[in-house]
């Protein structure tokens, strides 16, 4: 049997594997068993922001020993001194940490201690969203067709987020039973889409207002992905509570983070909440997360710099590419979205004409075109993918 066939038999998928096999990968570079090379413009979906093969990263993980494994409830140097830098990097006053798997967890431990401090059931996020496979961000997303017996309260506001959907959720707040708002300060999962400063200041004040925490989920956006470090900062919002994963370990590991107030935390601990997770913060993910702050520390001024110089590529290239259909193109940092018309299937065709022609862009929905570089990448990197995008046109 080949891998395709035991693939197809024994892997449980939404939908049959892409047939592509990647052995090597190498900055923003994959390359298949064929030796053929694709240029990354996905980087695992805001996983391996320093791009692939991170000379220190990699040392992180070859150094790596001591213990296999340290029980939750122990004390571990590098648990503390972890928690203690992401605290030191966060937006507004965030200085403890939940220790979790992944984004998901994040997300979860997120709604779980904003029900716990706030005594209330109640979500609000944005339609079509997403934020993790657990029930809880699958209540968050609302997909009611696909699982129909969700968390009974939670609602969703519609996009564009400007003035319309700032008045739906005061209104939506007034009745003081939101534990929480949620959603991404730049949504990935809805095509790079930006909200307005008076949005997301309406809310933040609503939510303050109401007594409802702000949840910024920054799985996607966190460590650089649009620009600034965390995207929160483009809004100078201070989050009550803060999920990070994916390029909190640059793709060496799994890891995720729910770092909130002390307020909050102390409101959870009254109720015995803590939050036990087995691989929570595992050892080796820990020397990665590690070395990942330390690599930021160092180079986050270049990092920056670089994300700007190649986002403006990104903007100015695709403003002049002619689409088949008419294209909306949303550019912050390197985190990029392009929409088309809602009934079109334009993003899914041009994502696999891409990836035939070597160069992989993800399409979300059929219409939207997602790219998420490595914030490494070089101009000429940039200049070979977007040279393959417009040959797939
Ligand atoms: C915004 C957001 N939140 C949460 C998650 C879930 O993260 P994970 O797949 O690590 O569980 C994702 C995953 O894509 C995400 O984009």
């Amino acid at each position: 049997m080949d891998v395709v066939q035991r693939d197809r038999r024994y892997l449980a998928r939404e939908q049959a594997a892409e047939i592509v096999q990647f052995v090597r990968s190498e900055s923003s570079f994959l390359f298949d068993q064929r030796g053929k090379k694709y240029v990354d413009f996905t980087a695992g979906w805001c996983v391996g922001n320093l791009g692939w093969g991170n000379e220190e990263i990699r040392a992180a993980v070859r150094e790596f020993d001591g213990p296999t494994y340290i029980h939750p409830d122990y004390l571990y140097r590098e648990w503390a001194e972890l928690a203690e830098g992401l605290a030191e990097i966060a937006p507004g006053k965030l200085t403890k940490c939940y220790r979790a798997t992944g984004g998901s967890e994040a997300v979860e431990i997120a709604l779980q201690v904003a029900m716990a401090a706030t005594g209330r059931p109640g979500f609000v996020s944005l339609a079509g969203c997403y934020h993790g496979n657990t029930i809880g961000g699958r209540s968050v997303a609302g997909d009611r067709e696909t699982y129909p017996n969700l968390l009974p309260h939670c609602r969703q506001v519609k996009p564009p987020l400007e003035d319309r959907a700032a008045d739906r959720v005061e209104r939506l707040l007034k009745g003081e039973k939101v534990a929480a708002f949620i959603m991404e300060p730049v949504v990935c999962n809805l095509g790079v889409l930006i909200p307005s400063n008076e949005f997301m200041t309406r809310v933040r004040d609503a939510c303050r207002k109401h007594g409802t925490l702000f949840v910024m989920d920054e799985v996607a956006t966190g460590f650089g992905r649009t620009g600034k470090l965390f995207a929160s900062e483009h809004f100078k919002l201070n989050p009550d509570v803060l999920c990070l994963a994916k390029a909190i370990t640059a793709g060496y590991a799994p890891m995720g983070a729910t770092l909130v107030t002390k307020a909050v935390a102390d409101a959870a601990r009254e109720r015995g909440i803590g939050f036990y997770s087995t691989y929570g913060w595992h050892r080796l993910s820990v020397s990665v997360a590690l070395a990942n702050l330390k690599y930021w520390s160092k180079h986050r001024v270049s990092l920056l710099a670089n994300v700007a110089t190649q986002g403006d590529s990104f903007r100015a290239r695709l403003s002049k590419m002619k689409f088949r259909e008419e294209a909306s193109v949303r550019v912050m940092g390197l985190a990029v979205g392009i929409e088309f018309g809602e009934e079109s299937h334009y993003a899914s065709q041009l994502g696999e004409r891409c990836r035939k022609a070597g160069l992989l862009v993800s399409a979300e929905e059929e219409n939207l075109l997602t790219m998420f570089p490595a914030l490494t990448i070089e101009r000429e990197a940039v200049r070979e993918g977007l040279d393959i995008l417009e040959e797939c046109l």
